[in-house]
């Protein structure tokens, strides 16, 4: 399963992209909004360091100011991937970007439904929001198992990438539901390599390697 890192905020990402775990970057709005950044500065930024895709959001709801955005916004670099809202325009400029070669991830995704649209107009990414749908009492990686089968039984092939991710739990859940990909937040994707029993036993191996006194080097 590939990994992206869910931020705008430049240093996380150079951070990560150095332990090798970094497959890609999104971001939205509401994270551009909290980095207090130039969006577009941002995006390119970031395109200069990560080889990967980088998602940048339309802010456009329509789709003639969609197709001009995205335009403009894919001229950036060639790892843009333009994000479009999971609505009728968003799918329609969608189609126009899948046409023109241009990679799409259609965003703001909460049914089974929804994802086989964005299947339908070739969408290089489909994002389900999980932990959105876990706030309202609703099951996100189920939505996840669904899309899935639906996307298998046709042959689509649209990547899932499992987004609003929480917690570590998440990403064993998604990987196991058939996820292409997951887009994490920084802190998160951290978290999956604690363990306490990693550390009780690195602790002890550290101390017990001092009793000895060597040294390899
Ligand atoms: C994905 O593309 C979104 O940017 C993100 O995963 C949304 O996460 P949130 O529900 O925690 O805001």
């Amino acid at each position: 399963m590939k990994f992206f890192v869910d931020t705008a905020e430049i240093k996380d990402i150079k951070d990560l992209n150095e332990t090798g775990l970094l497959d890609g970057v999104t971001t939205n709005p509401s994270l551009i909004a909290k980095s207090g950044r130039d969006f577009k500065e941002v995006i390119a930024e970031i395109c200069s360091i990560i080889e990967g895709p980088v998602s940048a959001e339309v802010a456009s709801t329509e789709y003639d100011g969609m197709v001009a955005e995205g335009e403009h916004l894919a001229k950036i670099a060639d790892n843009v991937v333009i994000k479009l809202p999971l609505t009728v325009d968003g799918l329609k400029a969608c189609k126009h970007f899948t046409s023109k070669g241009i990679k799409t991830n259609v965003t703001l995704c909460f049914s089974a439904n929804q994802a086989l649209l964005a299947a339908k107009v070739g969408a290089t990414y489909i994002s389900p929001f999980i932990g959105r749908l876990d706030d309202i009492n609703l099951d996100g990686v189920e939505l996840i198992e669904n899309i899935r089968q639906i996307y298998d039984n046709y042959a689509y092939s649209t990547e899932i990438l499992a987004a609003s991710i929480r917690t570590p739990n998440h990403i064993t859940e998604v990987a196991l539901a058939g996820a292409d990909v997951a887009t994490i937040p920084p802190a998160v994707i951290y978290k999956l390599a604690d363990h306490p029993l990693t550390k009780a036993g690195l602790d002890a191996f550290v101390k017990d390697w001092k009793s000895t006194g060597q040294s390899i080097l």
